[in-house]
């Protein structure tokens, strides 16, 4: 980040957003740039008024505009930094805006460089194209080994293990350097020591609270999932790609894949036991929350999102249900300005171009609310289609839902449950045992295959009141997405849903 300001500084930029809620970090970062370039540094806030860092002089300034004109009698290529700027572009004062245009003018032609820092505010559409954006990346493992041997001195803990201490500081990955301090101190307090596992779990209550992303605890695993074959062996051939042997062996870092499908047969299931596959933390983002109301905070909340996305790295991102969040992309402009379009346009550059190891999830019930873009080649390294499940993959999953509620499989004639289950999902059938548990329950006896039947027989499957869209979707996802279920299985499935 120090390198990419002293380049701005040179190149003669004159006016620079450094966004951050960061910003005793974004200051020293601004402070070495400006002494590795040799330029004197101001700083001016509304409650310090403006500083002359060098020499300590400071005049009291409460209000911007006087303080531009602070700016403007200064002599020399100097640095100045402007604290909590943002707030006063959302007054639209048009003698601030107009003000601000000439500070600039005259800054470029002394090669002063203005540099707002603080939260991301969105500018005055005069000032758009003369001031530039920067987002102040996340702290590194450097950075948090510095936070981290702050706790341990001050705590008179000696070194830690080398692993310990690297595992605590991949923990820490996405948050702030203040988030990092608090979390390992609170290690400190709870155990008298440094835990990774309380850092990630203090990681994912900050997370929580932004909004955006939720690290989330799952036991899920490829064997919790029943069918889906031809998925499961693509991610079982894909599980060491985020381990330095496959960095050294050159492999590729996978991006990702597109899990479309009918409701309930497992999709959200299968973005949980893709991070067991991976062995690394997931991760979700609430697209749905994207959404702000400010200009380009959509946008804001993206970037964001990315960037704790890939400072936890590596780790699954799931979007769930993608195509509620990007419903008013497809009908671009109409419905919301056409944010949601430009947000999913981002977010398609993103998944096109990145090279960290994020591996993403996304999931979808209903194609035509998103846009063919989406399936374009590069996107993903795979998109899926999720059926429902055939003869023999209901089967498996009758077998894991019996031992998932802590019964023996052997009781059940699997086989007999698949052929009476025909036309329901995985989540169905889960339904169906619950609903046979309770009434088994209440006459203090274990649920029979009879009993299961019954129920079956009583409840309509989604895919009857639905085979329309079903067979839409079908019919849309054939030659685009791939058939999650193993090829050589047929049975019960390729028919056309009419049970008229
Ligand atoms: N193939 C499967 N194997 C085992 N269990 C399954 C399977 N499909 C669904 N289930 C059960 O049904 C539950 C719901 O499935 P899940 O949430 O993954 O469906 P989904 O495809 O994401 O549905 P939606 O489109 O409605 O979000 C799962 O938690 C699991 O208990
Ligand atoms: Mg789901």
């Amino acid at each position: 980040m120090k390198e990419q300001l002293i380049r701005y500084a040179r190149a003669g930029y004159a006016g620079l957003f450094l966004c951050t809620a960061e910003e005793a970090r974004a200051e020293s970062v601004v402070k070495a740039a400006a002494d590795e370039l040799d330029r004197p540094l101001h700083a001016w806030s509304l409650t310090e008024g403006f500083v002359d860092t060098k020499s300590g002089s400071v005049r009291a300034c409460p209000d911007p505009i006087a303080a531009l004109q602070q700016v403007d009698d200064l002599e020399g290529n100097v640095v100045v930094l402007l604290r909590d700027f943002g707030v006063h572009f959302e007054d639209h004062d048009p003698v601030l805006t107009r003000k601000l245009r000439d500070s600039l003018r005259g800054a470029r032609s002394t090669g002063k460089l203005l540099v707002f820092l603080g939260v991301w505010k969105p500018l005055p559409p005069e000032l758009e194209r003369e001031i530039t954006r920067l987002d102040l990346d996340l702290p590194d493992a450097e950075a948090f080994g510095t936070v981290l041997d702050g706790i341990l001195a001050s705590a008179d803990l000696g070194n830690l293990p080398p692993e310990i201490r690297e595992a605590a500081l991949a923990a820490a990955g996405g948050l702030t350097t203040l988030e990092a301090e608090n979390a390992f101190a609170l290690s400190v307090i709870e155990t008298g020591s440094i835990q990774p596992i309380i850092v990630a779990r203090e990681k994912a209550h900050a997370l929580k609270k932004g909004g955006l992303l939720e690290v989330v605890e799952t036991t899920e695993s490829l064997d919790s999932i029943g069918g889906l074959g031809a998925l499961k062996a693509w991610l079982l051939q894909r599980c060491g790609a985020f381990t330095q042997k496959a960095r050294d062996y050159g492999l590729p870092v996978p991006k990702g894949m597109l899990v479309l499908g009918v409701p309930g047969t497992g999709k959200s299931l299968t973005a949980k036991a893709t991070a067991s596959v991976f062995g690394v933390p997931l991760v979700k983002l609430d697209a749905g929350r994207l959404f702000g109301s400010l200009v380009g905070q959509s946008e804001a909340n993206l970037r964001s999102a990315i960037a704790t996305a890939e400072a936890i790295a590596p780790c699954v991102l799931w979007i769930d249900e993608l195509e509620k969040a990007f419903a008013g992309s497809v009908s671009s402009g109409s419905s919301d300005g056409g944010t949601s379009a430009r947000v999913f346009g981002s977010l398609l550059n993103w998944l096109q171009e990145k090279t960290s190891p994020v591996f993403v999830v996304a999931t979808a019930n209903d194609i035509s609310k998103l846009p063919p873009e989406l399936l374009r080649k590069g996107r993903w390294d795979e998109c899926w289609f999720v059926d429902l499940p055939d003869a023999k993959e209901r089967a498996a999953i009758w077998d894991i839902v019996i031992e998932r509620f802590g019964r023996e499989r052997t009781v059940y004639d699997t086989v007999v449950l698949a052929r009476a289950s025909e036309l329901h999902t995985g989540a169905e059938i889960e339904a169906a045992f619950v609903e046979a548990l309770h009434r088994a329950f209440t006459e203090d006896r274990e649920p029979t295959e009879l009993d299961l039947g019954k129920v079956l027989s009583e409840s309509v499957p989604l895919a009857t009141t639905m085979s329309e869209s079903i067979e839409r979707l079908r019919h849309w996802s054939s030659g685009r997405a791939r058939q999650a279920s193993q090829a050589d299985q047929q049975g019960g499935r390729g028919r056309k849903l009419d049970l008229g």
